[in-house]
């Protein structure tokens, strides 16, 4: 009988530690350690990111092994994030899966956080897998990308966006409504009881499949300024309202772009990944697009939209099974294209 293959995934790029066990693509355990000293800031302070993840690590790291019921004996090969993120916060994970695959003289596996994002829906589940070539809206708090996967390891940009990520776009449209960071999950909570026509914002006009965010926000600004100079209180007497309206037009913003590149390229298997994938209203017009437009969508559980280790595990096992192994030298990459 085959020895099952187990891999030992570790994400550290940037605010989360993560340590994650994979046994032939299947997640044994996948443990995240947020870093909460950052919220006080109102976004993630690199050099504190980095020395909580260096306190974090080996904990994580014998907990993911202890809720697999595996010993590091067993590993096959650690994977680990070499990029992009913040340096220091590469640093610490990178550093511990080389000395760890080097005292296990296993073999170690370099994993681009931006393929693991996307090929996270190859982790072995219950929901099927999409079939090449398929397209991958990936959206979270660094990138806002449309993607052509035409195999594992081979993918085009097809659209980006041109100044912020649509997670920035909520993160900092939170930030103006006193919200707490990250705030995107917060705008989805109070969205869902409020009205999302309450208020139209516009639309960036953007050629090809690019992305703007950086004008919405300063809409939505002005917006609030005029409306509180009215009402001091609008804020708080429209919150869910304003919350809908903001989430409804990034939404629309993401939906138009998806339906131009399925016009463009024939392709209509549709796949989400990354932080924003965990929003509750681009999760419903995906699964309505399925009956509506003719899609087959494909939205990851979850746990494995936001930075987790299993989808740099499950990564570091396909490059396994190819014997793409890192060498013990390799650099941290703070800037790393998906298709690098
Ligand atoms: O992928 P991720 O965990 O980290 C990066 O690689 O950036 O994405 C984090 C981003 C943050 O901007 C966060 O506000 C956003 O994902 N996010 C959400 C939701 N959950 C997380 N945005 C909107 N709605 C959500 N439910
Ligand atoms: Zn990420």
């Amino acid at each position: 009988m085959e020895q099952p293959i187990y891999i030992l995934g570790i994400e550290s790029s940037c605010d989360d530690t993560s340590a994650a066990v994979i046994c032939d693509g299947k997640v044994l355990s996948n443990v995240i350690a947020n870093q909460e000293v950052h919220a006080q800031y109102g976004g993630v302070v690199p050099e504190l990111a980095s020395r909580a993840h260096q306190q974090n690590i080996v904990p994580v790291v014998q907990q993911a092994l202890n809720q697999a019921n595996i010993s590091k004996n067993q590993l096959s090969a650690v994977a680990f994030t070499n990029g992009p993120g913040l340096m220091g916060s590469l640093l610490v994970g990178t550093s511990f899966a080389k000395s760890l695959a080097l005292g296990l003289t296993i073999p170690l596996i370099d994993v681009n956080h931006m393929q693991a994002h996307i090929l996270a829906h190859f982790i072995e589940n219950d929901s099927p897998k999409p079939p090449f070539p398929f397209i991958c809206l990936t959206i979270s708090g660094g990138h806002t990308q449309i993607v052509k996967i035409t195999d594992e390891f081979s993918m085009e940009i097809l659209g980006e966006t041109i100044d912020d990520a649509v997670g920035e776009a909520f993160d900092k449209s939170a930030k103006i409504l006193g919200l707490p960071y990250p705030g995107g999950p917060l705008i989805d909570k109070y969205a869902q009881l409020g009205n999302p026509k309450a208020f139209p914002f516009s639309k960036p006009q953007v050629a090809n499949l690019n992305f703007s965010f950086s004008g919405l926000k300063t809409a939505i600004l002005y917006f609030l300024q005029k409306e509180q100079q009215k009402n001091p209180l609008f804020i708080k007497e429209n919150l869910n309202d304003i919350c809908a309206s903001i989430q409804y037009t990034i939404v629309e913003i993401l939906m138009d772009k998806l339906k131009k590149a399925v016009k463009e390229t024939g392709i209509n298997h549709i796949a989400i990944a990354g932080g924003v994938s965990a929003n509750s209203e681009i999760r419903k017009r995906l699964q309505n697009a399925e009956k509506q437009l003719g899609w087959k969508t494909y939205i990851p559980k979850f746990e494995y939209t936001t930075d987790n280790a299993a989808m740099i595990a499950i990564t570091g096992y396909l490059k396994y099974l190819r014997k793409d192994y890192a060498d013990i030298s390799t650099a941290v990459k703070a800037r790393l294209k998906v298709t690098e």
